[in-house]
């Protein structure tokens, strides 16, 4: 029997962040994870860096240069002759992005001495984990287990004809008709890649809205610029049977009027969410309250057993990657007797569609419903210099400011490299910046960031290049 102070079960980006973290500060720390690759060896960094976050990137980035080879260098007086698609080559070249982080989260497991078991965790008691033949005993347990795909019932996913993120990041072919059940993060970035790479790619979503959790008017503007990408969106439906034949798979349903339909596709990924995933973990058997599947905690991630902790997509809370490694590092600076917090409303959410869609705080929608004064200001990339000489001049930037205290409540972008220009919007809401902050600080010409000036500006109509 080993003792530690903490133990992490889980190494994905919530569990490898809090195991560094923990070691940093001093405490004893060992992180358990059972990610094989495909060779059988451990392959850190969970479903962010195997299935997820990095691999759908690399797919991403790939496919819009192909995109953009194909119809869009001809704008810059490129002519590209004889532009072919290796999609070997593709996948190769994303499974190498993800081998290497794989191997820096060892390699950083290493430099901060945290001791890594390849193997699945189970909890023997509150303070004692199974792992093979070793029992670790331990005086703060962290839950990080993060999340599985949900399936739609009857159709479990074979990742051959029906697939999870999994096998829709590793088509060995592009199918010539794709189907996407749900149209959410997932349908939305893996729906671009495969419509890029060439395939006909139909989403049938059961809303009636289109990306519910993002402003209404970004959503609208969102849904305009992929219908015109190509992409087929059909809202409002309700799947009755999806049935495979060989090669080929049937979705049966009703549209929004009621109407029996059926989409056919060679392959079909179904993206309509995630579960929490406490598979064989025997938490409740250490007398850990479950509800809905996700583990329960307080606001700083204490379970209801107070020396096991839980974080990342096994708790409430978005499904996200830097809010499983903030919640990692503040329960390991919790352990060490600091007090730290995580400040969900600064949480930014970034969908890496082609444009890009990203935003932090509050919805005109959220702020109607909750009766708050507020003024906007938007600016079109469209009047921004930069975007015009990187011929990416669609969507814009929205503020929306406290109409008393102009204090900024939510910032709302579509297009070129949201991503990152979201940053700065996170930084003035933490600081409880104002609109007229972001608008009186210098940015540099010609750059993106303008853009986010200009709309700050714009909240006082006081927009300088509008
Ligand atoms: P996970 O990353 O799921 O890691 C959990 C780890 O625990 C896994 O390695 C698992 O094998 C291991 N484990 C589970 N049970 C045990 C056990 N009993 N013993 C030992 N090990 C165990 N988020 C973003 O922020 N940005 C993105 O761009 C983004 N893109 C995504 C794209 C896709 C296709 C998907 C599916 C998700 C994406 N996400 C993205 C979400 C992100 O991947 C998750 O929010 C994040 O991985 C959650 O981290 P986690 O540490 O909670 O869990
Ligand atoms: P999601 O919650 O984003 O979207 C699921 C969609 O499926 C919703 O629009 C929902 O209304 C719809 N849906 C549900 N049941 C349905 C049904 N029976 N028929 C038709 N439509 C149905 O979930 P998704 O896309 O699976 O992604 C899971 C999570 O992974 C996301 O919520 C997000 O947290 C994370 N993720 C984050 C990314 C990022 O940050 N860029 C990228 C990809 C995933």
């Amino acid at each position: 029997m080993t003792s530690f102070d903490v133990v992490v079960i889980g190494g994905g980006p919530g569990g490898y962040i809090a195991a560094i973290r923990a070691a940093q500060l001093g405490l004893s720390t060992v992180c358990i994870d059972e990610w094989k690759a495909a060779d059988g060896k451990p392959a850190l960094g969970g479903t962010c860096t195997n299935v997820g976050c990095i691999p759908s990137k690399a797919l991403l980035q790939s496919s819009e240069n192909y995109e953009q080879a194909g119809h869009h260098f001809a704008d810059h007086g490129i002519q590209v002759k004889g532009l072919g698609l290796d999609l070997a080559q593709m996948l190769k070249r994303k499974d190498k992005v993800i081998k290497g982080s794989n191997d820096g989260i060892l390699y950083l497991f290493k430099k901060n001495k945290v001791t890594f078991f390849h193997g699945k965790g189970s909890f023997k008691s509150a303070s004692e984990i199974v792992v093979g033949d070793e029992i670790l005993t331990a005086k703060n347990i962290i839950i990080a287990t993060g999340s599985n795909p949900r399936a739609l019932p009857g159709a479990g996913f074979d990742e051959k004809a029906i697939l999870s993120n999994d096998g829709a990041l590793a088509i060995p072919e592009v199918p010539k008709r794709l189907g996407v059940i749900g149209a959410g993060v997932i349908g939305l970035e893996m729906g671009s890649v495969w419509r890029r790479l060439g395939s006909e790619v139909t989403i049938l979503e059961a809303l009636p809205a289109f990306l519910g959790a993002a402003d209404e008017q970004i959503a609208k503007e969102a849904s305009k610029i992929f219908l015109k990408q190509g992409l087929k969106m059909e809202f409002g439906v309700a799947i009755s049977k999806v049935s495979t034949a060989k090669n080929a798979v049937s979705v049966q349903y009703k549209n929004a009027s009621g109407e029996s339909k059926t989409l056919d596709c060679d392959r079909l990924i179904v993206s309509i969410g995630r579960t929490a995933n406490t598979n064989g973990l025997n938490a409740e058997g250490a007398g850990l309250k479950l509800e809905r599947g996700f583990i329960v905690v307080d606001e700083n991630c204490r379970s209801s057993v107070p020396n096991v902790w839980a974080i990342g997509d096994v708790v409430r809370g978005p499904m996200l990657a830097h809010k499983a490694e903030e919640e990692g590092v503040a329960v390991a600076e919790r352990i060490a007797g600091q007090k730290p917090h995580v400040n969900f409303n600064t949480i930014p959410w970034v969908i890496y569609t082609s444009p890009e869609i990203a935003w932090v705080g509050k919805t005109e929608q959220q702020l109607k419903a909750e009766g708050v004064e507020y003024r906007t200001g938007s600016f079109p990339f469209s009047a921004n210099a930069r975007a015009r000489a990187l011929g990416d001049t669609n969507g814009m930037v929205k503020f929306i400011a406290h109409a008393k205290t102009d204090e900024i409540l939510g910032v709302h972008i579509i297009g070129p490299m949201a991503s990152e220009l979201i940053s700065e919007a996170v930084v003035a809401m933490e600081f409880r910046g104002s609109a007229e902050d972001i608008g009186m600080i210098c940015h540099a010409h010609p750059s993106l960031s303008e853009a986010m000036k200009d709309a700050a500006l714009a909240v006082d109509k006081r927009a300088l290049n509008i």
